[in-house]
């Protein structure tokens, strides 16, 4: 895998959470990560079907603009009893057509109602994470997240999006419930793990 040398690089998202802690996992590494967002690029369609069609496509697109490396991430929650849906879609699949606004408390009841009687409530988050430099290299890691569909959801102080319906397999206590333990386990944290120990110098 190729390493990254340069100091500086772009997070291909419109985000300022992700901002956030994709500058607080990279500080270590002294490289300073700036987002796509502030320097006024334009946001690419998801058009991919694969996480990783998604997060290359967005990565590709602002390192090409910017001359630098970039980042990009693409994540989502797989539910075993719907072969794998929401998956890409998860952001979309919480569009309530009601408001035509995201609305997680739409997207989780809709779950549960299509998982309907099926024994099985077993589900994955994924992340994958691209990396791309400017002569067209890419990375890519993927992390994963293994745990159940739980109804009715339990929100608890923090989490976002499927949180609080989502409890990791070992733990009684949803990632909304339970940041500190969501930071250990969570998709995103080993997909960035393995980002740094393939793509990090020494
Ligand atoms: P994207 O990666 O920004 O396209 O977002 C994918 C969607 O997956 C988000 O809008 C959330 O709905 C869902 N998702 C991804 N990671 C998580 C997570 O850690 N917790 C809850 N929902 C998540």
């Amino acid at each position: 895998m190729r390493k990254l040398t340069s100091n500086k690089l772009v997070l291909a998202s419109h985000n300022k959470g992700k901002l956030e802690e994709f500058s607080a996992l990279f500080k270590p590494y002294d490289i300073e990560v700036v987002l796509a967002g502030d320097l006024g690029l334009p946001e690419p369609e998801e058009t991919g079907v694969t996480f990783e069609e998604n997060a290359v496509l967005k990565a590709k697109a602002a390192s090409l603009a910017t001359d630098l490396p970039a980042l990009a991430d693409d994540s989502g929650l797989c539910v075993n009893a719907l072969d794998g849906a929401p998956g890409v879609y998860s952001a979309r699949y919480a569009i309530n057509p009601t408001t035509n606004q995201r609305d997680f408390e739409y997207g989780m009841e809709k779950l549960h109602k299509e998982i309907g009687e099926n024994a099985d409530r077993s589900a994955y988050f994924v992340s994958v994470l691209a990396l791309v430099w400017p002569d067209g290299h890419v990375e890519t890691v993927e992390g994963r997240c293994v745990g159940d569909i739980i109804w009715p959801p339990r929100h608890g102080q923090g989490g976002f999006g499927y949180d609080p319906c989502f409890q990791p397999l070992g733990h009684d206590k949803t990632f909304a419930e339970d940041a500190v333990y969501k930071e250990k386990v969570a998709h995103r944290h080993k997909a960035f793990a393995e980002l740094i120990e393939q793509c990090l110098p020494l």
